[in-house]
Protein backbone atom coordinates (compact mmCIF):
# COMPACT_ATOMS: atom_id res chain seq x y z
CA UNK A 1 0.00 0.00 0.00
CA UNK A 2 1.51 3.63 -1.09
CA UNK A 3 1.65 6.21 1.70
CA UNK A 4 0.68 9.56 1.34
CA UNK A 5 3.81 11.60 0.53
CA UNK A 6 4.30 15.20 1.72
CA UNK A 7 6.58 17.49 -0.33
CA UNK A 8 9.80 19.64 0.92
CA UNK A 9 7.60 22.00 2.70
CA UNK A 10 5.34 19.14 4.72
CA UNK A 11 2.48 19.78 2.25
CA UNK A 12 0.18 16.76 1.23
CA UNK A 13 -1.40 15.79 -1.59
CA UNK A 14 -5.05 16.81 -1.30
CA UNK A 15 -6.81 17.93 -4.43
CA UNK A 16 -6.44 17.31 -8.39
CA UNK A 17 -7.04 19.46 -10.84
CA UNK A 18 -7.72 17.95 -13.91
CA UNK A 19 -8.14 19.63 -17.65
CA UNK A 20 -10.14 17.75 -19.93
CA UNK A 21 -9.37 20.33 -22.64
CA UNK A 22 -6.93 22.67 -23.73
CA UNK A 23 -9.72 24.59 -25.97
CA UNK A 24 -12.76 27.60 -25.21
CA UNK A 25 -15.33 29.04 -26.66
CA UNK A 26 -14.82 32.32 -24.95
CA UNK A 27 -11.10 34.19 -25.13
CA UNK A 28 -10.90 36.24 -22.22
CA UNK A 29 -8.82 38.91 -23.01
CA UNK A 30 -6.37 37.71 -19.48
CA UNK A 31 -6.68 34.04 -20.10
CA UNK A 32 -6.70 33.25 -24.13
CA UNK A 33 -6.24 36.58 -25.89
CA UNK A 34 -7.52 35.89 -30.09
CA UNK A 35 -4.29 37.55 -31.03
CA UNK A 36 -2.22 34.36 -29.54
CA UNK A 37 -5.09 32.07 -29.37
CA UNK A 38 -6.17 32.39 -32.97
CA UNK A 39 -7.66 30.01 -35.98
CA UNK A 40 -4.03 28.64 -36.64
CA UNK A 41 -3.58 28.25 -32.70
CA UNK A 42 -2.00 24.39 -32.73
CA UNK A 43 -4.54 23.49 -29.60
CA UNK A 44 -3.74 19.54 -29.08
CA UNK A 45 -4.91 17.01 -31.49
CA UNK A 46 -7.25 14.79 -29.67
CA UNK A 47 -4.76 11.68 -29.87
CA UNK A 48 -2.66 13.29 -27.27
CA UNK A 49 -5.55 13.60 -25.11
CA UNK A 50 -5.78 11.49 -22.39
CA UNK A 51 -9.07 9.10 -22.52
CA UNK A 52 -11.49 8.91 -19.66
CA UNK A 53 -10.07 5.53 -18.93
CA UNK A 54 -6.70 6.90 -18.54
CA UNK A 55 -7.74 10.13 -16.36
CA UNK A 56 -9.60 7.40 -14.44
CA UNK A 57 -6.94 5.47 -13.40
CA UNK A 58 -4.01 8.14 -12.52
CA UNK A 59 -7.11 9.62 -10.39
CA UNK A 60 -7.58 6.59 -8.23
CA UNK A 61 -3.56 6.55 -7.91
CA UNK A 62 -3.94 9.74 -6.55
CA UNK A 63 -6.59 8.99 -4.51
CA UNK A 64 -4.31 6.07 -3.01
CA UNK A 65 -1.40 8.68 -2.80
CA UNK A 66 -4.10 11.04 -0.45
CA UNK A 67 -6.19 12.91 -2.93
CA UNK A 68 -9.97 13.59 -1.91
CA UNK A 69 -10.67 16.34 -4.07
CA UNK A 70 -10.92 16.45 -7.98
CA UNK A 71 -11.91 19.75 -9.68
CA UNK A 72 -12.38 19.51 -13.41
CA UNK A 73 -11.33 22.22 -15.57
CA UNK A 74 -9.67 23.45 -19.13
CA UNK A 75 -10.05 25.35 -21.39
CA UNK A 76 -14.00 24.76 -20.86
CA UNK A 77 -14.34 21.16 -19.68
CA UNK A 78 -17.59 21.06 -21.06
CA UNK A 79 -16.68 21.46 -24.86
CA UNK A 80 -15.06 17.63 -24.18
CA UNK A 81 -17.54 15.22 -25.85
CA UNK A 82 -19.61 13.27 -23.32
CA UNK A 83 -18.22 14.34 -20.02
CA UNK A 84 -20.53 12.72 -18.18
CA UNK A 85 -19.21 9.42 -18.58
CA UNK A 86 -15.89 11.23 -17.12
CA UNK A 87 -17.99 12.00 -14.58
CA UNK A 88 -19.41 8.76 -13.87
CA UNK A 89 -16.30 7.34 -13.88
CA UNK A 90 -14.84 9.48 -11.41
CA UNK A 91 -17.71 9.43 -9.10
CA UNK A 92 -16.94 5.58 -8.47
CA UNK A 93 -12.98 5.93 -7.68
CA UNK A 94 -12.98 5.24 -3.91
CA UNK A 95 -11.19 7.81 -1.75
CA UNK A 96 -13.04 10.88 -4.09
CA UNK A 97 -15.02 13.03 -1.50
CA UNK A 98 -15.74 15.96 -3.29
CA UNK A 99 -16.19 16.17 -7.29
CA UNK A 100 -16.72 19.47 -9.19
CA UNK A 101 -15.75 21.52 -11.91
CA UNK A 102 -15.21 24.75 -12.98
CA UNK A 103 -16.65 25.66 -16.36
CA UNK A 104 -17.70 29.38 -18.02
CA UNK A 105 -20.94 28.50 -17.67
CA UNK A 106 -21.99 28.98 -21.51
CA UNK A 107 -23.06 25.78 -22.18
CA UNK A 108 -23.90 24.56 -18.51
CA UNK A 109 -27.96 25.02 -18.55
CA UNK A 110 -27.76 22.29 -21.81
CA UNK A 111 -25.17 19.39 -19.56
CA UNK A 112 -26.39 20.75 -16.03
CA UNK A 113 -28.88 17.71 -14.98
CA UNK A 114 -26.74 15.24 -17.07
CA UNK A 115 -23.72 15.90 -14.74
CA UNK A 116 -25.61 15.92 -11.48
CA UNK A 117 -26.87 12.82 -12.89
CA UNK A 118 -23.80 11.54 -13.54
CA UNK A 119 -22.32 12.28 -10.10
CA UNK A 120 -21.01 15.48 -9.93
CA UNK A 121 -21.56 17.08 -6.71
CA UNK A 122 -21.03 21.23 -7.52
CA UNK A 123 -19.67 23.72 -9.49
CA UNK A 124 -18.32 26.42 -10.00
CA UNK A 125 -19.09 29.34 -12.54
CA UNK A 126 -16.92 32.31 -14.11
CA UNK A 127 -18.63 35.77 -14.59
CA UNK A 128 -17.06 38.79 -14.80
CA UNK A 129 -19.82 41.04 -15.45
CA UNK A 130 -23.23 41.40 -15.39
CA UNK A 131 -22.95 43.93 -18.54
CA UNK A 132 -23.28 42.19 -21.47
CA UNK A 133 -21.22 45.18 -23.22
CA UNK A 134 -17.96 44.47 -20.54
CA UNK A 135 -18.97 40.65 -20.50
CA UNK A 136 -18.61 40.37 -24.28
CA UNK A 137 -15.73 42.92 -24.49
CA UNK A 138 -13.82 40.69 -21.56
CA UNK A 139 -14.82 37.14 -23.23
CA UNK A 140 -14.87 38.01 -27.31
CA UNK A 141 -17.63 36.12 -27.87
CA UNK A 142 -21.11 36.86 -28.41
CA UNK A 143 -22.58 35.14 -25.46
CA UNK A 144 -25.20 37.11 -23.08
CA UNK A 145 -25.06 37.30 -19.14
CA UNK A 146 -28.42 35.83 -19.45
CA UNK A 147 -26.72 32.21 -20.94
CA UNK A 148 -24.73 32.10 -18.14
CA UNK A 149 -27.17 32.77 -15.59
CA UNK A 150 -29.27 30.38 -16.83
CA UNK A 151 -26.53 28.10 -17.01
CA UNK A 152 -26.20 29.14 -13.02
CA UNK A 153 -29.88 28.42 -12.03
CA UNK A 154 -29.96 24.68 -14.18
CA UNK A 155 -26.91 23.96 -12.11
CA UNK A 156 -28.70 24.82 -9.02
CA UNK A 157 -31.74 23.29 -9.80
CA UNK A 158 -29.90 20.02 -10.13
CA UNK A 159 -28.79 20.39 -7.25
CA UNK A 160 -24.66 20.89 -8.01
CA UNK A 161 -24.94 23.51 -5.28
CA UNK A 162 -23.27 25.72 -3.76
CA UNK A 163 -22.62 27.04 -7.11
CA UNK A 164 -19.67 29.31 -6.67
CA UNK A 165 -19.52 32.16 -9.29
CA UNK A 166 -15.82 33.47 -9.78
CA UNK A 167 -14.90 37.14 -10.62
CA UNK A 168 -11.52 37.95 -11.34
CA UNK A 169 -11.26 41.54 -10.74
CA UNK A 170 -9.56 43.99 -13.02
CA UNK A 171 -8.74 47.70 -12.71
CA UNK A 172 -10.59 49.90 -14.77
CA UNK A 173 -12.89 46.96 -16.40
CA UNK A 174 -15.01 45.47 -13.61
CA UNK A 175 -13.91 47.31 -10.48
CA UNK A 176 -17.01 49.13 -10.25
CA UNK A 177 -19.26 46.20 -10.83
CA UNK A 178 -18.02 44.57 -7.35
CA UNK A 179 -20.68 45.37 -4.93
CA UNK A 180 -23.69 45.26 -7.69
CA UNK A 181 -22.47 41.34 -8.43
CA UNK A 182 -22.25 40.67 -4.66
CA UNK A 183 -26.07 42.26 -4.48
CA UNK A 184 -27.26 40.48 -7.14
CA UNK A 185 -26.49 37.03 -5.53
CA UNK A 186 -27.35 38.03 -2.27
CA UNK A 187 -29.88 35.77 -0.81
CA UNK A 188 -29.53 32.98 -3.71
CA UNK A 189 -27.41 30.79 -1.59
CA UNK A 190 -24.67 31.04 -4.46
CA UNK A 191 -21.27 32.20 -3.11
CA UNK A 192 -19.30 34.57 -5.40
CA UNK A 193 -15.70 34.62 -5.03
CA UNK A 194 -13.31 38.07 -6.36
CA UNK A 195 -10.40 36.56 -7.44
CA UNK A 196 -7.82 39.13 -7.75
CA UNK A 197 -5.72 39.37 -11.41
CA UNK A 198 -2.89 36.81 -11.51
CA UNK A 199 0.12 36.90 -13.49
CA UNK A 200 -0.35 33.26 -14.87
CA UNK A 201 1.00 32.28 -18.55
CA UNK A 202 3.06 34.55 -20.59
CA UNK A 203 0.50 35.88 -22.96
CA UNK A 204 -1.79 38.24 -20.80
CA UNK A 205 0.31 41.43 -20.28
CA UNK A 206 -0.56 41.43 -16.41
CA UNK A 207 0.76 44.23 -15.06
CA UNK A 208 1.11 44.90 -10.74
CA UNK A 209 -0.90 48.20 -11.63
CA UNK A 210 -3.99 45.75 -13.25
CA UNK A 211 -4.82 43.71 -9.70
CA UNK A 212 -7.33 44.92 -7.37
CA UNK A 213 -6.55 43.95 -3.86
CA UNK A 214 -8.99 41.87 -2.30
CA UNK A 215 -9.18 44.41 0.70
CA UNK A 216 -10.75 47.01 -1.42
CA UNK A 217 -13.08 44.37 -3.18
CA UNK A 218 -14.11 43.55 0.49
CA UNK A 219 -14.75 47.21 2.21
CA UNK A 220 -16.55 47.97 -1.48
CA UNK A 221 -18.95 45.30 -0.28
CA UNK A 222 -19.15 45.98 3.27
CA UNK A 223 -20.08 49.47 2.42
CA UNK A 224 -23.09 48.44 0.96
CA UNK A 225 -23.65 45.19 2.84
CA UNK A 226 -21.73 44.88 6.33
CA UNK A 227 -19.55 41.29 6.27
CA UNK A 228 -17.91 39.44 8.99
CA UNK A 229 -15.16 36.69 8.54
CA UNK A 230 -16.24 33.28 8.51
CA UNK A 231 -13.81 30.30 9.50
CA UNK A 232 -12.28 28.61 6.60
CA UNK A 233 -13.85 25.08 5.69
CA UNK A 234 -11.19 22.76 5.15
CA UNK A 235 -7.27 23.68 5.98
CA UNK A 236 -5.62 25.19 2.82
CA UNK A 237 -8.84 26.52 1.33
CA UNK A 238 -7.79 29.05 -0.96
CA UNK A 239 -10.73 31.68 -1.16
CA UNK A 240 -10.89 33.44 2.46
CA UNK A 241 -14.76 33.76 3.25
CA UNK A 242 -17.13 36.32 4.83
CA UNK A 243 -20.85 36.20 5.71
CA UNK A 244 -23.75 38.91 5.30
CA UNK A 245 -24.50 40.26 8.86
CA UNK A 246 -27.91 39.64 7.83
CA UNK A 247 -27.60 36.44 7.64
CA UNK A 248 -28.45 35.81 3.96
CA UNK A 249 -25.48 34.12 2.75
CA UNK A 250 -21.43 34.27 1.98
CA UNK A 251 -18.79 35.26 -0.02
CA UNK A 252 -14.80 34.86 -0.81
CA UNK A 253 -11.80 36.89 -1.67
CA UNK A 254 -8.56 34.94 -3.66
CA UNK A 255 -6.54 36.63 -2.74
CA UNK A 256 -3.17 35.13 -4.44
CA UNK A 257 -1.32 38.18 -4.97
CA UNK A 258 -1.90 40.48 -1.78
CA UNK A 259 -1.57 37.57 0.47
CA UNK A 260 -0.35 34.13 -0.90
CA UNK A 261 -1.79 31.08 0.22
CA UNK A 262 1.27 28.68 -1.04
CA UNK A 263 2.06 27.93 2.47
CA UNK A 264 -0.30 25.03 2.66
CA UNK A 265 -0.99 24.41 -1.10
CA UNK A 266 -2.26 21.06 -1.63
CA UNK A 267 -3.04 21.24 -5.40
CA UNK A 268 -1.77 18.78 -8.04
CA UNK A 269 -2.39 19.91 -11.70
CA UNK A 270 -2.77 17.00 -14.64
CA UNK A 271 -2.69 18.77 -17.85
CA UNK A 272 -5.24 17.76 -20.70
CA UNK A 273 -2.14 15.82 -22.37
CA UNK A 274 -1.44 13.88 -18.97
CA UNK A 275 1.67 16.38 -18.00
CA UNK A 276 1.72 16.56 -14.22
CA UNK A 277 2.32 20.41 -12.82
CA UNK A 278 2.89 20.95 -8.96
CA UNK A 279 2.28 24.65 -9.44
CA UNK A 280 -0.22 26.82 -11.41
CA UNK A 281 2.86 28.86 -12.09
CA UNK A 282 4.93 26.10 -13.22
CA UNK A 283 7.22 26.03 -16.39
CA UNK A 284 7.27 21.89 -17.11
CA UNK A 285 5.60 19.43 -15.99
CA UNK A 286 6.28 15.91 -15.80
CA UNK A 287 5.11 13.53 -18.21
CA UNK A 288 2.52 10.31 -16.98
CA UNK A 289 0.71 9.88 -20.29
CA UNK A 290 4.31 8.18 -21.05
CA UNK A 291 3.86 5.85 -18.17
CA UNK A 292 0.05 5.29 -18.84
CA UNK A 293 0.26 4.16 -22.35
CA UNK A 294 3.66 2.55 -21.98
CA UNK A 295 4.05 -0.70 -19.54
CA UNK A 296 3.83 1.02 -16.32
CA UNK A 297 1.41 -0.68 -13.61
CA UNK A 298 -0.19 1.35 -11.17
CA UNK A 299 2.52 0.51 -8.28
CA UNK A 300 4.82 2.16 -10.83
CA UNK A 301 2.99 5.16 -11.28
CA UNK A 302 2.44 5.47 -7.58
CA UNK A 303 6.03 5.43 -6.96
CA UNK A 304 6.77 7.90 -9.94
CA UNK A 305 4.01 10.34 -8.24
CA UNK A 306 5.57 9.90 -5.71
CA UNK A 307 9.00 10.95 -6.15
CA UNK A 308 7.56 13.80 -8.11
CA UNK A 309 5.70 15.34 -4.54
CA UNK A 310 8.60 14.40 -2.87
CA UNK A 311 11.27 16.56 -4.39
CA UNK A 312 8.22 19.72 -4.58
CA UNK A 313 9.13 23.05 -3.60
CA UNK A 314 6.93 25.16 -5.15
CA UNK A 315 5.91 28.33 -3.70
CA UNK A 316 5.39 30.69 -7.04
CA UNK A 317 3.09 33.30 -5.26
CA UNK A 318 5.29 33.89 -2.14
CA UNK A 319 8.37 34.69 -4.16
CA UNK A 320 6.68 36.31 -6.92
CA UNK A 321 8.90 39.27 -8.30
CA UNK A 322 10.63 40.72 -11.31
CA UNK A 323 12.68 37.63 -12.09
CA UNK A 324 9.80 35.50 -11.61
CA UNK A 325 7.69 37.37 -13.80
CA UNK A 326 9.84 36.43 -16.74
CA UNK A 327 9.77 33.20 -16.70
CA UNK A 328 8.27 31.19 -19.68
CA UNK A 329 5.27 29.97 -17.83
CA UNK A 330 2.64 27.77 -19.03
CA UNK A 331 -0.72 29.17 -20.07
CA UNK A 332 -3.77 28.67 -17.63
CA UNK A 333 -6.17 27.24 -20.35
CA UNK A 334 -3.52 24.40 -21.04
CA UNK A 335 -2.98 23.63 -17.39
CA UNK A 336 -6.09 24.00 -15.75
CA UNK A 337 -7.45 27.02 -13.30
P1 LIG B 1 -13.50 25.24 -3.51
O1 LIG B 1 -13.26 23.80 -3.60
O2 LIG B 1 -14.87 25.58 -3.91
O3 LIG B 1 -13.03 25.90 -2.27
O4 LIG B 1 -12.70 25.83 -4.66
P2 LIG B 1 -11.27 26.06 -5.15
O5 LIG B 1 -10.56 26.90 -4.19
O6 LIG B 1 -10.66 24.82 -5.65
O7 LIG B 1 -11.75 26.96 -6.28
P3 LIG B 1 -11.44 27.37 -7.67
O8 LIG B 1 -10.91 26.27 -8.45
O9 LIG B 1 -12.66 28.02 -8.16
O10 LIG B 1 -10.28 28.40 -7.39
C1 LIG B 1 -10.56 29.72 -7.40
C2 LIG B 1 -9.47 30.44 -8.11
O11 LIG B 1 -8.35 30.58 -7.27
C3 LIG B 1 -8.93 29.75 -9.34
O12 LIG B 1 -9.72 29.96 -10.45
C4 LIG B 1 -7.60 30.38 -9.47
O13 LIG B 1 -7.76 31.63 -10.08
C5 LIG B 1 -7.21 30.56 -8.03
N1 LIG B 1 -6.41 29.43 -7.59
C6 LIG B 1 -6.85 28.17 -7.36
N2 LIG B 1 -5.85 27.38 -7.01
C7 LIG B 1 -4.76 28.16 -6.98
C8 LIG B 1 -3.41 27.92 -6.66
O14 LIG B 1 -3.01 26.82 -6.35
N3 LIG B 1 -2.56 28.96 -6.74
C9 LIG B 1 -2.97 30.17 -7.07
N4 LIG B 1 -2.04 31.13 -7.07
N5 LIG B 1 -4.23 30.45 -7.38
C10 LIG B 1 -5.11 29.46 -7.34
N1 LIG C 1 -5.94 35.56 -12.86
C1 LIG C 1 -6.93 35.17 -12.02
N2 LIG C 1 -7.89 34.31 -12.37
C2 LIG C 1 -7.84 33.84 -13.61
N3 LIG C 1 -8.66 33.00 -14.26
C3 LIG C 1 -8.18 32.79 -15.50
N4 LIG C 1 -7.07 33.53 -15.71
C4 LIG C 1 -6.86 34.19 -14.54
C5 LIG C 1 -5.87 35.10 -14.12
N5 LIG C 1 -4.88 35.50 -14.91
C6 LIG C 1 -9.86 32.43 -13.64
C7 LIG C 1 -11.03 32.32 -14.55
C8 LIG C 1 -11.81 31.20 -13.93
C9 LIG C 1 -10.77 30.35 -13.29
C10 LIG C 1 -10.56 29.07 -14.00
O1 LIG C 1 -9.58 31.10 -13.26
O2 LIG C 1 -11.81 33.45 -14.61
O3 LIG C 1 -12.72 31.64 -12.96
FE1 LIG D 1 -11.93 30.17 -21.41
FE2 LIG D 1 -11.96 30.29 -18.75
FE3 LIG D 1 -9.79 31.07 -20.11
FE4 LIG D 1 -11.99 32.53 -20.24
S1 LIG D 1 -10.77 32.15 -18.37
S2 LIG D 1 -10.69 31.92 -21.98
S3 LIG D 1 -13.58 31.00 -20.13
S4 LIG D 1 -10.60 29.01 -20.02
FE1 LIG E 1 0.24 26.45 -4.97
FE2 LIG E 1 1.91 27.41 -6.78
FE3 LIG E 1 -0.44 28.61 -6.29
FE4 LIG E 1 1.54 28.72 -4.49
S1 LIG E 1 1.56 29.61 -6.53
S2 LIG E 1 -0.62 28.32 -4.08
S3 LIG E 1 2.46 26.69 -4.75
S4 LIG E 1 -0.13 26.56 -7.15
Amino acid sequence: MPGHPVDTLGRPMRDLRVSVTDRCNFRCRYCMPREVFGADYPFLPRSELLTFEEITRLAGIFAGLGVRKVRLTGGEPLLRHDLDRLVAMLAAVPGIEDLTMTTNGALLARHAAALAAAGLHRVTVSLDSLDDATFSAGNDSPVPVAQVLEGIEAAAAAGLTPVKINVVVRRGVNEGEVAALAGRFKGSGHIVRYIEYMDVGHSNGWRLEHVVPAAEVLAAVNAEMPLEALPANYPGEVARRFRYRDGSGEIGVVASVTRPFCGDCTRARLSADGKLFTCLFATSGHDLRALVRGEATDADIAAALTAVWQARADRYSEIRSADTLGLPKVEMSYIGG
